[in-house]
């Protein structure tokens, strides 16, 4: 089988830092208690101008440049976000035309904070097997629009911004090695936003306010996660043939330190295999990943020849994880 792999990084995130403090404005909340239970100093909020398409639209631009290919090239596009500006037409499709792609297929792809796993999964099975030679995936999203700000349990948590990948063909032995990918759906209950479902709710009755809000039970989330992140990353490298003793940077989806510690303590490895950047941008859902490695390339962290993974999980349930050798 051909090989497969990201050859360009880049990403986006809005300037207007909100940080704790001026959350300890908004709600009853503490730079102490936000900081020792999830990690995160500061996340970063959409301005007007900006939306989960723009903030795309950058990141795929940089993306394309750090890969040094021309859009034109470009002929498969996928969008994971679940902070779309429309239902319709989809977050990929304004990139495709945005960005000049005129020969790609777009779609998005609804997955929550796994999203980007998931689309840089699939991306790679279209150009291993033929049906694209160069795509582009991107995580984008505008959770600070969904968020109830008068909720300290979770306004807390999440912010803005947006990451993309481009995939194409690696020399072999590079790239993608294995991956796992998986849902429980009995979970959705507890992490979801509403959308034509509210429309069937009596606004009376449901207190419906028009917007949809973001709703998470924290605490099964929180054992959900621990657990998921260890399984899916033992399942992937599994798949690969490796075990973690091979892996040298590993990158979680960047949603609370905490279950990112429980995760590097169940798999025995030390933090500082561990890329964390939650205390900067907190969650940004299917952007956390590509922002993450992005950042990591930048810092000289991506080394030709490692082997990275990259493990989420989020909304559905699901969870998802790669390993790639750079
Ligand atoms: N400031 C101050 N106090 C707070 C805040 C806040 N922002 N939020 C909750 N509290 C209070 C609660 O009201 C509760 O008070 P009480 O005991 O008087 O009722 C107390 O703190 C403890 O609340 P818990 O919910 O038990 O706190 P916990 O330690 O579980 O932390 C948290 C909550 C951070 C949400 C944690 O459960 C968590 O990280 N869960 C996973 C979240 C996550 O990763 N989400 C991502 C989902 S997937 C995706 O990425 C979309």
């Amino acid at each position: 089988m051909k090989s497969v792999g990201i050859v360009g990084l880049g990403s986006y995130v809005p300037e207007r830092v909100l940080t704790n403090f001026d959350l300890e404005k908004l709600v009853d909340t503490s730079d102490e208690w936000i900081t020792t239970r999830t990690g995160i100093k500061e996340r970063r909020v959409a301005a007007a101008h900006e939306t989960t398409t723009t903030m795309a639209i950058e990141a795929a631009k940089m993306a394309l440049a750090d890969a040094n290919v021309p859009p034109s090239e470009v002929d498969l596009i996928i969008v994971a976000t679940v902070t779309p500006d429309y239902f319709f037409p989809s977050t990929a499709c304004q990139v495709q035309h945005a960005i000049g792609a005129s020969k790609a297929a777009a779609f998005d792809l609804l997955v929550g904070c796994t999203g980007f796993v998931y689309g840089v999964v699939t991306a790679c099975q279209f150009v291993q097997s033929g049906g694209a030679n160069c795509a582009l995936v991107i995580g984008s999203e505008t959770l600070t629009r969904i968020v109830d700000w008068s909720d300290r349990k979770t306004c807390v948590l999440f912010g803005d911004g947006a990451g993309a990948a481009v995939i194409a063909p690696v020399p072999e032995g590079r790239g993608l090695l294995g991956f796992d990918l998986g849902s429980d759906g009995s979970g959705g209950p507890l992490l979801k936003a509403g959308a034509l479902q509210s429309c069937y709710a009596n606004p009376l009755e449901s207190g419906f306010s028009g917007r949809p809000t973001l709703f998470m039970n924290g605490n099964e989330v929180f054992k959900f996660a621990v657990r998921v992140m260890a399984e899916s990353t033992l399942a992937a490298l599994q798949k690969s043939g490796l075990t973690i003793g091979d892996v040298d940077l590993i990158f979680p989806h960047q949603a609370n330190i905490r279950i990112i510690d429980a995760a590097a303590r169940r798999l025995g490895v030390s933090m500082d295999k561990i890329f964390v950047n939650v205390d900067k941008y907190g969650n940004t859902s299917a952007a956390s990943i590509p922002i993450a490695m992005d950042e990591a390339k930048r810092n000289g962290l991506l080394r030709e020849g490692s082997v990275v993974v990259a493990v989420s999980f989020g909304a559905g349930l699901s969870w998802a994880s790669f390993v790639m050798r750079m």
